[in-house]
């Protein structure tokens, strides 16, 4: 029997909630992010209310998903710590490098997961890879900044392109990059966030998760 990549998603949000549960008390707050393999965790989650207090969403799409569950949604500046964040990935590294922002998310996301002690990424096996950069680099940009930061990309090898119709909950674009060589991603992620006007990219190298879950034909495989 071969499982599909939804039913992976949804063996891995199980997963991760069985992961957390032990790290959280009816104080908690979890850091829930961004995506349909998070809005699956958010579904499990919501089985356990009992066992934490109230979550941080990385994006309005999770707060309303976490809010019609009956879960408090409360806003980063009212949490000072979250022992977990949990979220996908559109790739992710050996080092557990990532690359985020498929949905847009990126900027919200890596705020949160700043605030947490933990980053446990959950994604099915079509998300490991040997080097990041396959996936389009989303990169968040103020809208004055749009044709300038595209002219700094291209001096790093990358090609933008706008992400058409599409403004992120802080209401900027996100342009998408192809074309980076991307060997040192940390060292690339700290080019790109050097580049005036940018908000946030999607690159998480500097800071990679600390555990990923990852659902495969053969299980949950623990990756740390
Ligand atoms: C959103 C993200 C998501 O985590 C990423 O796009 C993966 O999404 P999905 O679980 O739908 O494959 O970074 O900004």
């Amino acid at each position: 029997m071969t499982f599909s990549q939804q039913e992976l998603k949804e063996q891995v949000a199980k997963a991760a909630v069985d992961y957390i549960l032990p790290l959280l008390t009816p104080g908690s707050v979890v850091g829930v992010g961004t995506g349909s393999t998070a809005d699956l965790f958010i579904d499990q989650l919501a089985k356990h209310k009992d066992a934490f207090r109230a979550a941080v969403a990385s994006s309005e799409r999770s707060a309303k998903r976490l809010t019609n569950h009956g879960i408090a949604v409360l806003d980063l500046n009212e949490v000072q710590t979250m022992p977990v964040y949990v979220d996908g990935a559109d790739e992710i590294n050996a080092l557990l490098q990532m690359i985020k922002g498929g949905g847009g998310a990126l900027t919200r996301e890596k705020i949160v997961a700043s605030v947490a002690e933990r980053f446990v990424c959950i994604a099915d096996e079509s998300k490991v890879v040997a080097e990041l950069g396959a996936f389009k680099l989303p990169i968040e940009v103020l809208p004055m900044a749009l044709q300038s930061v595209s002219r700094q990309v291209a001096k790093l090898g990358g090609q933008a392109q706008l992400r058409q119709g599409f403004t992120t909950d802080n209401g900027n674009p996100i342009l998408d990059v192809a074309g980076f060589s991307v060997a040192d991603a940390r060292s690339l992620e700290c080019q790109i966030n050097d580049i005036p006007g940018v908000v946030c990219c999607g690159f998480f190298a500097k800071s990679p998760a600390t555990v990923a879950l990852i659902a495969t034909q053969e299980g949950v495989k623990t990756l740390t």
